[in-house]
Formats: C-alpha cells, sequence, structure tokens
C-alpha cells in the first residue's frame, strides 16, 4: 500500500487518564495496517503532562510508541492550558493536515484539540464520549460538553452515555457503543502487574491494606478539611497500611497539613503496573478518580468514591463503586461496613471486555476509508 493512499488519525494524548485509553487504539490500528489498511495514525502529545511519573513511564510500561509531535504545552491555569494547545495544535494542523481528530477522555488537551481541530474543518471523534456528572465545578465536566458539542463521532463506554447523546439530539448513526479502552489495557496487562518496591516494607499482602487516590480540588485544595479527611481514613482502616500515591496538586496541600496518621503511607505517583497491582491487592480503594472506579469494577476491589457525583454510574449499578460524598462521616460509616463484609459483590459492564480498542479501528476504517 503506497503512503499516498495512507488516511491519517490524529490521536491526542495529554494527561495520564488518556494514555492506558489510547494504547490499545493504537494497537488496534497497527494490527489493521499490518492487514493492509490504509489508516495511520500520527500521535501527538500535548505535553499537559510532562513528569516521567505522569506520562513518560505510562509510553514505557504500554508500549505506547514515542509521540510524532510534542506540543510541550506544559501547566498553566485552565484558560492559560487551553490556549496554549489550541494555538499549538492548530499551527501543526495549518502545517500538516490530518483526516480525523480522535481525542479521548476528559481533560482538558480533549477539549483544547477537539475546538482546534473542527474550526479548521477537520471532523473529530470522542472516545469516551456522552458521560455525564451535572457537576460543572469540575472542568472534566465542562471538558465533555464542549467536546461532545462539536464531535462527529462518538464511542461510548455503556448505553447511558449513547442514551446521553440521543437526548442531546445526535443522531444514532454518530453513536458507537464500542465499550472500554481503559479496560482493554488493564485486561492486556493483567498478568504483568507487578508490586512496587515498598511492598514488604510496607506489608502489603493481599486484602490487607487501602488504596487511596485524592487530588480533586474539592478534596485536597482546604488544608483543614483535607485533614478531616485524612484523619478519618486513619481512624477508619483499623491500623492497616493505607499506601497514598500522591499527585503534584496534592502534594501542595500536604506540605500545610500536619498531623498525618502514621498509617498513612505517601509515594510518589506510581507507574501503571504498580498502581494496578497495588489496587488489584488492595482491601479496598478510597478515591475521588472516575478511571479508576471502572478499574475497581473489573477487579472486583471495593470502591469509596469521595465525590457527590459519578459520570460512571455503571460502577455503582453493576460494579463495585459507591458514592460517598465528601463528608467524612460518611467514609467512617462506609469502612464500617466493609469491615463488616457487607461491601457488595460487583458484575462487569456490558463490552468492557478487552475488544474496545479493535471496535473503534474498525468504525474509524468504516468511516474513513468506505
Ligand atoms: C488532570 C486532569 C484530570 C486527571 C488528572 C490526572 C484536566 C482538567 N484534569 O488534572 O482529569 O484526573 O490530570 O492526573 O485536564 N504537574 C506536574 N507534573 C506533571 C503534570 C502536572 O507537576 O507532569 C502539576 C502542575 O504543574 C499543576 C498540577 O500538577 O500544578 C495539576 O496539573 P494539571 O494538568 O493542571 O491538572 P491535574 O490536576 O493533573
Amino acid at each position: 500500500m503506497s503512503t499516498e493512499t495512507a488516511i491519517v488519525v490524529d490521536i491526542i494524548a495529554g494527561a495520564r487518564p488518556n494514555f492506558m485509553k489510547i494504547a490499545p487504539i493504537i494497537k488496534a490500528l497497527e494490527a489493521r495496517r499490518t492487514q493492509g489498511s490504509r489508516l495511520r495514525y500520527r500521535l501527538v502529545h500535548t505535553g499537559q503532562h510532562y513528569d516521567a511519573r505522569m506520562s513518560g513511564d505510562f509510553f514505557a510500561q504500554l508500549g505506547i510508541p514515542a509521540p510524532d509531535v510534542n506540543l510541550e504545552s506544559g501547566s498553566g491555569t485552565q484558560a492559560e492550558q487551553t490556549a496554549a494547545i489550541m494555538v499549538r495544535y492548530e499551527k501543526l494542523l495549518l502545517e500538516s493536515q490530518s483526516r480525523l481528530c480522535l481525542v479521548v477522555g476528559d481533560v482538558t488537551s480533549t477539549m483544547a484539540c477537539a475546538i482546534a481541530a473542527q474550526k479548521l474543518g477537520i471532523p473529530v471523534a470522542h472516545v469516551e464520549a456522552g458521560i455525564r456528572s451535572g457537576d460543572w465545578t469540575m472542568p472534566e465536566e465542562i471538558n465533555r460538553m464542549v467536546t461532545d458539542a462539536i464531535t462527529n463521532w462518538y464511542f461510548t463506554t455503556s448505553e447511558t452515555a449513547s442514551e446521553n447523546l440521543r437526548r442531546l439530539g445526535v443522531d444514532d448513526q454518530r453513536i458507537f457503543f464500542v465499550g472500554n479502552t481503559m479496560i482493554d489495557t488493564l485486561l492486556a496487562n493483567f498478568e504483568r502487574l507487578r508490586p512496587p518496591q515498598f511492598r514488604n516494607e510496607l506489608g502489603l499482602t493481599r486484602g490487607s491494606y487501602f488504596v487511596v487516590t485524592l487530588h480533586r480540588p474539592s478534596n485536597v485544595d482546604g488544608v483543614a478539611s483535607f485533614e478531616r479527611l485524612l484523619k478519618a481514613i486513619g481512624e477508619g482502616t483499623h491500623g492497616l497500611p493505607v499506601v497514598f500515591p500522591v499527585h503534584p496538586r496534592t502534594a501542595k496541600t500536604l506540605e500545610n497539613v500536619p498531623g498525618l496518621p502514621p498509617t498513612i503511607h505517601l509515594v510518589e505517583p506510581q507507574p501503571y503496573l504498580e498502581f494496578n497491582w497495588l489496587v488489584k491487592n488492595a482491601k479496598a480503594v478510597i478515591t475521588d478518580s472516575g478511571g479508576i472506579t471502572e478499574e475497581t469494577t473489573v477487579m472486583g476491589v471495593p470502591c469509596m468514591t469521595l465525590r457527590d457525583t459519578t459520570e460512571r454510574p455503571e460502577t455503582v449499578t453493576v460494579g463495585t463503586n459507591e458514592i460517598l460524598g465528601t463528608d467524612p462521616a460518611a467514609l467512617s460509616a462506609a469502612l464500617g461496613r466493609l469491615f463488616a463484609g457487607q461491601w457488595k459483590n460487583g458484575g462487569i459492564p456490558e463490552k468492557w471486555d478487552g475488544r474496545t480498542g479493535e471496535r473503534i479501528a474498525e468504525a474509524l476504517e468504516n468511516i474513513l476509508c468506505r
């Protein structure tokens, strides 16, 4: 197949939760290429996350090829980041157009690239489209809404997400319920999960410790409320070790939190294989992330979400997740139920089966190459 006939899709990745979502799509496109497909991709890293721990480690562990382009947009306020990514991606497109801009998830890079592409008349495909928390205080919700408003092709993780899009007036023919690429990555790497070096030092054995991740402003930006939450975690976990990989944003507040409970162990952000080993073997996970609630659901690990809403309701209705809000009292009660052996056993949502990347590649082929 000559390169003249190649059809190039931009795959956009900007921040940590994007990387595990693009890996299976890249793999599926490469598999199609060996079978004679004209589809090609250009991997564009926006540079929103730039530390090895937030970015490079994930590329290495998940076998994602080095980006073809790095826009090196870096940190800043929401508007600064959005603007920097838009300006740089627009420049790239003006120099060298692609046929489609494929964005994943809900980070600032997702929205910024979708806007830049669509304004140049380049169609947009959105993976993980249609999910909604209804909480406009989260930048991710704004990013989802704006992106979906200007998307041409919607790839969804659930029927609920597809239904949300239909209610917004999106034509059924543009919606593809394909499943969850993040789960493709988890299943593909399940046998490779490996313990972090500190496992023995902290005495982490199966079901005998907790994992905590917190980085939402509502939980970590106020020193006093964050301290109360950490105290509730320390008391409610009854002396078991609590492993807390600390996101850079959270680290800033933690510097000012005086009395950390002694069983809470702060560690660096973990690479993919180590983080998911920690989750798989934990007694439970306490988090304010969205993606982690999907991984705990598939691994059958109890998950306590310290938010008022979720954009991923199937992790609650089908999976092991519960939405507790941000009041420490609710967390204490939930930990009580866990220790009493009263946590629910979850199931696995439809099409979270490890084949989503292939479904997306097939749909792209039908959309672009026929
Ligand atoms: C972003 C995503 C969020 C995702 C999270 C996971 C948006 C709106 N939010 O939030 O959905 O759950 O990533 O990590 O896109 N920083 C570093 N090194 C890095 C990256 C960031 O030190 O490699 C620092 C920044 O300087 C900043 C803070 O971390 O102070 C926040 O980074 P930013 O990318 O703005 O947003 P996140 O909170 O990471």
